[in-house]
């Protein structure tokens, strides 16, 4: 063997060794985006121009970011400051990391909401004078919110908002509403109200039930989780056409004993045609007792279980884990990957004011297997921020693969110091390992091309060019789609990712791909609406791409 080869080979072997322990060891980075954006980003939702919408509450007292000229509330019902000048809603740019004060007039503490089909926010209900508000932002330079401060037909206070299959928006519950309604309304006379019992029979003494966990199942009924149970609603006929089996281990999920959940990728095209696999996962939460134990000062350690339900099953049942921490006020939030990151919140307490404690920095990351060869599910722990997230944090996943992180305000105002955790204004993304190492950055794709464009129908073909500088043909390529949520409360709201129908991947010249396949079939699997896109070329996703399926 001639010199030069050997040393080709050993630089090569040396490559290829320092790839596998950087990525080995690589547990993801934490980059502060903006110290603050004037507000505690209570509720945040992504538009589909790129623009984190973000408020907390207009009763907090003036907030760090004044709204423009002449703008001033002047509101005798607010609770902190009658006269208030100040923002209580941003939008913050992505690429320029510019903050826009929004103005808006009615309280949206503890709301709900969701993204439309034409990709304007609907946000729904809050406290005091917004509790019956429907508000309206659309994605633009200059939109501000459009308030009608009696949208709704009762008061919503912690409900969950869901998008439907035929683009209206369902607004479930709400502290003492055992009931749901839907947005935007037929007409301004319609006040129809139904009733869900279900809401009513999972209160308990500390509620536990509020901010149900709603997730639209692939028969087109609503899986609803509130406390420690589970039914699936017709929503349409209006009946309950399904009991699940009651969650083991007597842990309450919902708030104030804040777990979450999310629908797990649905894999389009495996197995039967007509039945899509379709798994929930509840995660944290503490014992029912917590938030009257933390009332008297001793906060009670939050739960580390964790349990899948496939609710496609005829009878299934749910499949307990173990995370590696115990968690309340977690967010979990679906990766390109199909991996699931569990964030924010406190290993001690529940949610409300001043009752959570030693907050849990680390997220973990629960491995699906999807997007990656790997195809155990694991659970790993990743490296920690240094900003406690607590009552009132949100968590999002951002087009480029990373994941806002934002909120943080256990105290009744905006109270900088002096208090236990202090108001957070600053947004921090996330960069889980995929995007981490220097090895996934030379392999990261690119999407160059996607046919028939941004407009796709339902079933219609759907080609995507992309690019992977480094590769190998025999890395597992998927390609995965993610609506983008509204998050609060440890709850992402719509959130949904689905796993596309593709063919083969051919390679079209040196690192340039092509792969062909279909968009989702009906508006059940996959509502109305915007929609980010990826490619994920083993293990590591591209940056997403909007497109719109109707
Ligand atoms: C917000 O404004 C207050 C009052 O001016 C100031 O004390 C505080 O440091 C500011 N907080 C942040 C995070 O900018
Ligand atoms: C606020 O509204 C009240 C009632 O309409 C009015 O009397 C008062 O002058 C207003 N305050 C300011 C500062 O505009
Ligand atoms: C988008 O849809 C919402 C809800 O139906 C509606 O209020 C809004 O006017 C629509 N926006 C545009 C630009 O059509
Ligand atoms: C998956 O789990 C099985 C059983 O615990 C183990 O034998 C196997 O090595 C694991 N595979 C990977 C890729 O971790």
């Amino acid at each position: 063997m001639e010199a030069t080869n050997i040393a080709i080979l050993l630089l090569v072997s040396f490559f290829s060794f320092t790839a596998v322990s950087r990525s080995q060891t690589n547990k993801g980075q934490w980059k502060i985006l903006k110290r603050s954006i004037g507000i505690s980003a209570m509720h945040v939702a992504l538009l589909p121009n790129n623009k984190v919408v973000a408020f907390d509450r207009t009763d907090f007292g003036s907030s760090n970011i004044s709204l423009p000229l002449g703008k001033c509330r002047n509101d005798t019902d607010d609770q902190a400051h009658t006269y208030d000048c100040t923002a209580h809603a941003i939008q913050f740019d992505l690429a320029t990391r510019a903050v826009r004060p929004l103005t808006v007039l009615t309280d949206t503490w503890c709301s709900s909401g969701a993204l439309t089909p034409n990709g304007s926010l609907v946000q729904t209900g809050g406290f005091n004078d917004g509790d019956h508000a429907v508000r309206y932002l659309s994605p633009c330079e200059t939109c501000d919110w459009l308030e009608d401060k009696d949208g709704l037909a009762v008061r919503r206070w912690y409900a969950t908002d869901h998008i439907l299959p035929d683009g209206r928006v369902i607004v479930i519950g709400g502290r003492g509403q055992f009931n749901y309604e839907f947005v935007p309304k037929t007409s301004s006379f319609d006040r129809s109200v139904f009733q869900l019992p279900f809401l009513g029979q999972t209160k308990d003494a500390a509620e536990n039930n509020l901010y149900p966990f709603v997730h639209l199942s692939t028969d087109g009924n609503l899986f609803i989780f509130a406390n420690t149970k589970a039914i699936l609603l017709d929503h349409e006929n209006h009946r309950v056409v399904r009991s699940f089996p009651e969650m083991p281990g007597g842990i309450a999920r919902n708030y104030p004993s804040s777990g979450s959940s999310v629908l797990l990728p649905l894999r389009l095209g495996q197995g039967d045609s007509f039945v899509v696999r379709t798994e929930v996962m509840v995660c944290g939460g503490s014992e029912p007792s917590s938030y009257s134990m933390a009332m008297k000062g001793e906060f009670v350690p939050a739960s580390k279980s964790c349990g899948r339900l496939t609710i496609s099953d005829e009878s299934p049942k749910w499949e307990m884990d173990e995370m590696p921490i115990g968690r309340v006020m977690g967010d979990m939030i679906l990766l390109p990957t199909g991996d699931v990151l569990i964030v924010n919140g406190a290993s001690r307490g529940t949610a409300g004011w001043h009752m959570g404690r030693d907050p849990v920095v680390h997220p973990v990351l629960y491995r699906t297997g999807i997007g990656s060869s790997r195809v155990n599910r694991t659970f790993e722990i990743l490296s920690p921020s240094t900003i406690p997230r607590l009552y009132h944090s949100t968590a999002h996943l951002l087009p480029d693969g990373r994941v806002l992180i934002g909120g943080s305000n256990p105290n009744i105002r905006y109270e900088f110091t002096g208090v236990l955790f202090p108001t957070e204004l600053s947004l921090e993304a996330f960069s889980p390992p995929y995007m981490g190492s220097k090895r996934v950055r030379v392999s990261r794709p690119t999407i160059t091309a996607i046919e028939p464009g941004m407009y796709i129908g339902y079933g219609k073909r759907l080609s995507i060019k992309y690019e992977v500088r480094k590769g190998k043909e025999e890395e597992k390529v998927v390609v995965s789609m993610v609506a983008p949520s509204f998050t609060t409360h440890s709850f992402s709201m719509n959130q949904r990712m689905l796993v596309l129908e593709m063919g083969e991947v051919r390679r079209i010249s040196g690192g340039s791909y092509a792969v062909d396949g279909h968009a989702p079939a009906t508006a059940i699997l996959a509502p109305p609406g915007y929609y980010m896109v990826f490619v994920v070329h083993g293990g590591v996703p591209s940056r997403g791409k909007w497109i719109h399926v109707n």
